[in-house]
């Protein structure tokens, strides 16, 4: 990373933070997802596309509700996120066999020759695309790409309303096309996508 970048992903990841420690210090569970079925059966439907595994990564793990569901699939589970307020109550929720970081995904690298079984993205990509970091974002996918042993999975699930931000969700999904994952599996999860009310993109690749 030159030092023009390394400052631009500094200044964007600063922003990043601050804005989620904002929202994660409004209280538990910003998202109400333990009020909302919608996200329930997201949550579900990216469980089940999981078998179990050696170890896996989640990125953006937020409170740790995923990650906790992970955590019983996978014999290891590394899993980050850019807020210290969000991984504080994940450092809660999930067990001790649970490797939390605090991380920017775009400055983060796993351990010199690990590679993951699962790779998990939910909601946490479009917080990357932005147009000051563009190249940075560019850059993400072949990284996470290659962090993703042979026979691997990764799951991305990205909440959208309305067609724009669902082809903008499927960009996601075929940047990693382009870096050789193949797609296993693609479904909208929720209720009226015609009438722009939000659904998730529900995408499943294997390497
Ligand atoms: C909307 S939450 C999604 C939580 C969970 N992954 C899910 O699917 O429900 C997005 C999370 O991504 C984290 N995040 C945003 N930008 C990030 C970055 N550059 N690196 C790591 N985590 C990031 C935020 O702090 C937040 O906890």
């Amino acid at each position: 990373m030159s030092v023009l970048s390394s400052l631009r992903v500094w200044w964007h990841g600063f922003n990043t933070r601050r804005k989620m420690n904002r929202v994660f210090s409004r209280g538990e569970d910003p998202y109400r997802y333990a009020e909302s079925p919608y996200e329930r059966a997201r949550l579900d439907a990216m469980e089940a596309s999981l078998k179990p595994c050696a170890r896996a990564l989640e990125v953006g793990c937020a409170e740790g509700l995923f990650t906790a569901r992970l955590a019983k699939l996978a014999r290891e589970v590394v899993a980050l996120d850019i807020s210290p307020v969000a991984l504080e109550r994940a450092r809660r929720r999930v067990g001790a066999g649970v490797r939390l970081e605090e991380a920017d995904l775009r400055r983060w690298s796993p351990e010199p020759g690990w590679t993951f079984s699962a790779i998990v993205l939910g909601d946490v990509l479009y917080y990357l695309d932005k147009p000051l970091v563009q190249a940075e974002f560019v850059e993400t996918f072949p990284r996470v790409a290659s962090w993703l042993e042979r026979g691997g999975t990764l799951v991305l699930a990205h909440g959208f309303a309305g067609p724009k931000e669902r082809e903008h969700r499927e960009g996601f999904r075929k940047r990693f096309e382009a870096e050789g994952l193949t797609l296993r599996e693609e479904r909208v999860l929720g209720e009226g996508e015609s009438e722009g009310k939000v659904c998730c993109l529900l995408s499943i690749l294997t390497k």
